[in-house]
């Protein structure tokens, strides 16, 4: 799997930390848009990626990236390198082993007052509002060993569901907190050991349950003796399935789906008559080694949507959009319950992530923010607008990468049109592309 250039556009790291005080802004920010949006993603200590494959790249220091607004300002930005051991050996210190040894350097989740860094399989990291700190905190019981990045949080009852499924072991790790980060259920699921251990990146939940991705993107460990450095592969004869548990412990039940790879979760939530709806950016195949031992080009993501029917165990699956996209969100306070509008990152080609669609169920409607040939974006953040009743009533966050300027925006979409945004703060450089983001309210 080659990478474009990762040391030039909007891959590129940057090689310091800076601050930027009250960042360029054109059109007006919304004076109730208070709160500091955070980037994470891989950044290398020396500020250059040394290859060009995925391996070279998803594995470097953690960086975040923080732009903070308040009473229709952009008060400032900044960037920091996670304070981990390998940062601080990186920067000489000699109390390196005091830190983390962790790379944190995926995703972002605001839990029981704490902004975790949270990367695929590692400790998470609680940072400040202004990116300093790194401290694993206790209440995470055995998720600060190892923890997957996409612990999803159930807004309305305040809880945090977090899993971990990693390499060693066939099993999934699943833990709900409450609101101040007490412990509230803790269970491990198996899998299936007579097959390989599956690489499971997100999971869904519901109002009552979660749902595991058992699907045919696999982990083969014979691959790192035969010279490949990431053991990961589509296994054709792997039964993909999807594992619907209660979210506070009871038997795992298995519903049978057609092969596929799932990276990432829309949203899922409960029926009336007890069906459970999943809608996911799913791939027909991913990772897929061709007859000399090289990898096809993987395929995009499109949006589908399962219905699993717990009376007759029936799955219906369909697609429900015919738009390349990734990195998929809504508005947050509906995650676990029905949604009616996904906002994702468009994908016109593999190597590019390059504009914003807006769909909306109800009526069907769907709306594009067009990013430029050449610039890049990243997935978009939802923000509610203090004391919204509608779903959409707020502002989607994005950053784009401009190749004119090596420079990035932050655009700020009104969530009902995201046509034209409604201002834009435009940094000094960029920020690189990255994986994940969260807004930290306040
Ligand atoms: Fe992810």
């Amino acid at each position: 799997m080659t990478m474009p250039d990762l040391n030039s556009g909007a891959l590129a790291p940057v090689g310091d930390e800076v601050e930027v005080p009250a960042p360029m802004v054109s059109g007006a920010i919304p004076r109730d848009l208070n709160g500091t949006l955070i980037r994470n993603g891989p950044n290398p200590l020396d500020g250059r990626f040394a290859g060009a494959g995925v391996l070279d790249w998803w594995p470097e220091a953690a960086m975040l990236h923080a732009l903070t607004f308040r009473d229709g300002r952009a008060v400032a930005y900044r960037n920091r390198w996670v304070r981990t051991r390998r940062w601080a050996l990186a920067a000489g210190r000699d109390d390196a082993d005091g830190f983390p040894d962790t790379n944190p350097n995926v995703n972002v989740v605001h839990h029981a007052g704490a902004i975790l860094a949270m990367a695929e399989g590692g400790a998470p990291v609680a940072v400040t509002r202004a990116l300093d700190g790194a401290r694993t905190p206790d209440w995470l019981g055995p998720f600060a060993a190892g923890c997957g990045a996409h612990a999803k949080q159930d807004r309305r009852t305040g809880e945090l569901i977090a899993f971990h499924a990693g390499w060693a072991a066939p099993q999934v790790k699943c833990g709900v907190y409450g609101a101040q980060g007490e412990a509230l259920a803790a269970m491990d699921v198996a899998l299936d050991p007579a097959v390989s251990i599956p690489m499971m990146h997100d999971i869904a939940i519901t109002a009552t349950r979660t749902v595991l991705l058992d699907l045919n993107v696999g982990y083969d460990l014979s691959m790192l003796s035969r010279g490949y450095r990431l053991p990961l592969r589509w296994f054709d004869d792997r039964p993909a399935r999807l594992g619907v548990l209660p979210r506070h412990g009871g038997p795992v039940r298995w519903y049978p789906i057609e092969p596929c790879f799932i990276q990432h979760v829309v949203n899922g939530y409960d029926e009336d008559d007890g069906a459970l709806v999943l809608e996911a950016v799913r791939y027909p195949w991913y990772f897929r080694a061709a007859a000399d031992g090289s990898f096809e080009d993987d395929p995009l993501g499109l949006l589908w949507r399962y219905r699993l029917e717990p009376d007759s165990g029936v799955v219906r699956e369909a697609q429900v959009d015919d738009a390349w996209l990734e990195l998929p969100r809504i508005n947050e306070w509906h995650t676990g319950r029905r949604h009616d509008v996904v906002y994702a990152v468009e994908q016109p080609t593999p190597q590019e992530m390059r504009g914003l669609c807006r769909l909306q169920r109800r009526t069907g409607e769907r709306q594009r923010f067009e990013v430029a040939p050449g610039d890049q974006n990243s997935e978009p953040v939802f923000v509610a607008r203090p004391g919204a009743t509608a779903e959409d009533d707020g502002w989607l966050l994005a950053c784009v990468y401009r190749r004119a300027t090596d420079t990035s925006d932050v655009v700020i979409l009104d969530a009902r049109d995201i046509r034209e945004p409604v201002a834009t703060v435009s940094l000094p450089r960029r920020i690189p592309a990255g994986f994940h983001g969260a807004w930290i309210d306040g």
